[in-house]
């Protein structure tokens, strides 16, 4: 079997489960983002059950990304997800250099099977629960030209805006970290706070401070809103993060551009950088907003 560093594990995507993407991509155009790839229709991706319609959107950073992932689904199992959780963050993909290694790794690690091994015509893949049930999906490009788009790097608007990554709620943090790191061969990069207040900066092997500035960061639930949600729907992914030059100016941004405010940037005592929440369109999951996170590292 195959170690997690012989697997090449990188941060791809964030995913977002919504019904109507083509009207809620458009706050987020407004908000310095671009469309990176559009894949739909009857012809891609097709399955006995429906079809994938998905809007790839990238704002700054090299590679990571969101996906708008939209009815009618591909399975049976998404319809499932969609219909207990509705509108909301759905799963974070990594990519891999080997498909079928990396499912036999995940397997005998403690994942268990949420979307079976497919080959599909560009990629092979397949999703699995993390140890607390987060989905986690594994994608191996396997088409000679096939790759959804990137944007060079190069921060957004006159705020300097980039996606950086994402957050995970987390039940027992020190549990999955530990998981993330020797499983999926993340790396903790920073560790703030203390006892139920605790916030942990991790990223993958293909990490640079300014060309792949990719973070994925598990965390307690410190705000009331993230205690809440977790307690309707269990550990969760809570937030889309993005770093700015100029937060405050970012900030108005977004709401200009249809984010609904949260609250406005001051200073996260925990993590010590300045902090904004802010809520996008698909169904005001959450958006961090912060200072430039490579500054801090
Ligand atoms: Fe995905």
């Amino acid at each position: 079997m195959k170690t997690a560093q012989q697997l090449n594990y990188r941060l791809h995507h964030l995913c977002i489960y919504d019904d109507k993407p083509r009207e809620n991509m458009w706050p987020y155009l407004r908000w310095h983002h671009g469309v990176t790839n559009y894949f739909t229709g009857g012809v891609f991706h097709v399955t006995g059950v429906g079809h994938s319609d998905y809007t790839f959107l990238g704002c700054g950073g090299r590679a990571y990304q969101i996906q708008i992932e939209a009815p009618p689904f591909q399975f049976e199992y998404e319809r499932n997800w969609w219909s207990t959780h509705g509108h909301g963050y759905n799963h974070i993909c990594w990519v891999t250099s080997d498909a079928r290694g990396s499912m036999e790794q995940l397997l005998v690690n403690g994942a268990t099977e949420v979307m079976p091994f497919e080959e599909f015509p560009t990629y092979d893949g397949f999703v699995v629960h993390d140890p607390e049930g987060r989905w986690v999906e594994i994608m191996e490009y396997t088409d000679e030209y096939f790759r959804v788009q990137e944007f060079t790097h190069a921060p957004a608007g006159e705020c300097g805006l980039e996606i950086i990554g994402n957050a995970e709620i987390c039940e027992d943090l020190d549990a999955s970290v530990g998981w993330y790191q020797d499983v999926m061969d993340m790396r903790v990069m920073q560790e703030y706070g203390e006892g139920t207040d605790r916030v942990i900066y991790m990223t993958d092997k293909e990490y640079d401070p300014v060309s792949r500035n990719t973070i994925f960061v598990l965390q307690t639930a410190r705000q009331d809103f993230e205690q809440s949600h977790k307690n309707e729907h269990g550990p969760y992914i809570s937030s889309i993060i993005y770093q700015a030059a100029n937060v405050e100016r970012a900030y108005e941004d977004a709401t200009w551009a249809g984010m609904k405010p949260l609250s406005a940037p001051a200073r996260d005592e925990v993590t010590g950088a300045v902090t904004a929440y802010l809520a996008e369109p698909c169904g005001d999951n959450v958006i961090l907003l912060r200072e430039r996170f490579s500054d801090a590292a």
